[in-house]
């Protein structure tokens, strides 16, 4: 099996995923939603801090179940993108593991772990896709093509600012709310009542495949400064993701004509990240690839947020190829969103 260590932002995870049939055998993830949510947002030094604590509690539970560590044969550690610090936490646990149990280590990119979540407890992946990523530190659309043995990703879309995740967490301290913002925000639109605000849809007579999200966001600001006291934030949080995801939505349009008119022979559209939760969003996504014709893929509502069991599914295939790192020089790389192999 493969033991995997996801630890890229806010939340400790490890996983044991078995490389025969990729059955998900083990996987505990404590996250830091509590200590981060007075401060609005993830303090970096705190969630450092926190993983130091929480990872060697994981792995104490982990050798409980296992009891014999000698079924590991690899383990699988996020060393890219995300938070520099809180990623060596996990680098340095994988490190350690890797060298005192004698087997090697898998790097796995961040973003690619999260399209590995569509198929988690699953032996075949389903290849040609293209993927809608939403988390909060990115906001993508990629194409997941199987050249020759290895998938190739590339990136075809992505926000010039703000995430969509990140901007429902602004929005939600803007309104003095909590963190996580998304399933916040997500709530109070459900209990809005009336639509008495209309903000703008993000580069809506822009025909570049691309996202923007600090407009929309400046927008909420101003609306929030007008109202004052006689706000309604729920209607507010109606209109600003009914604004998101028509943005969303708008790109994702975009997109599908572009494949149409290129003859593109990819039939499977997948939404993934942490925003993917996003029930509006779901709901209106499915309807437009019911128009395009696309099958639409998603990923278990546990798996949308960060966790090691997609890293682990992730890490199979990277066993399967034989793509070890060397345990002394890998590194972090916070900013790498290039998925290059
Ligand atoms: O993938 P993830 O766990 O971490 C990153 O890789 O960034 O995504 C976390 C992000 C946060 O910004 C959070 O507010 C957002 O996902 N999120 C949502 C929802 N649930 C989580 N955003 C919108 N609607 C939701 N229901
Ligand atoms: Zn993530």
């Amino acid at each position: 099996m493969i033991l995997s260590i996801e630890s890229s932002c806010d939340d400790s995870s490890l996983a044991l995923t078995s490389i025969k049939d990729c059955k998900l055998l083990f996987h505990q993830k404590i996250s830091q939603e509590k200590e981060h949510s007075p401060h609005g947002g993830v303090v970096p030094e705190l969630a450092s801090r926190l993983h130091a604590q929480k990872l060697p509690l994981i792995l104490k539970n982990l050798k409980d179940f296992l009891q014999d560590l000698s079924c590991i044969k690899a383990i699988a550690i996020t060393n890219e993108p995300g938070l520099s610090v809180t990623l060596i936490e996990g680098l340095m646990m994988a490190k350690t593991l890797a060298l005192s149990l004698e087997i090697p280590l898998l790097a796995i990119n961040h973003l690619k772990g999260h399209v590995y979540s569509l198929f988690i407890n699953q032996t075949a992946c389903i290849f040609p896709l293209s993927v809608l990523l939403v988390s909060g530190g990115h906001t993508m659309i990629l194409e997941v093509k199987q050249d020759s043995l290895k998938p190739q990703f590339k990136v075809i879309a992505q926000s010039k600012d703000d995430s969509f995740g990140e901007s429902f967490d602004k929005v939600s301290k803007m309104l003095g709310l909590g963190y996580p913002g998304g399933p916040i925000i997500q709530s109070l639109a459900m209990h809005a009542t009336e639509e008495l605000y209309s903000l703008p849809i993000p580069l809506r007579h822009n025909k570049e495949l691309s996202f923007s999200f600090s407009g929309l966001k400046n927008a909420v600001r101003v609306e929030i400064e007008k109202q004052g006291e006689h706000l309604n934030a729920s209607a507010l949080a109606y209109a600003f993701q009914k604004s998101a995801c028509a943005h969303i939505l708008q790109k994702c349009e975009l997109y599908f004509q572009n494949q149409q008119t290129q003859n593109n022979n990819i039939k499977h559209f997948a939404i993934v990240g942490g925003a993917g939760a996003n029930l509006f969003l779901r709901e209106k996504i499915q309807a437009l690839c019911e128009k395009y014709s696309y099958e639409l893929l998603l990923s278990p509502l546990e798996f949308c947020s960060d966790n090691a069991a997609m890293i682990g599914r992730a890490g199979i295939e990277e066993w399967k190829a034989k793509n070890f790192s060397d345990i002394l020089s890998l590194e972090v790389s916070p900013r790498n969103t290039q998925l290059l192999f």
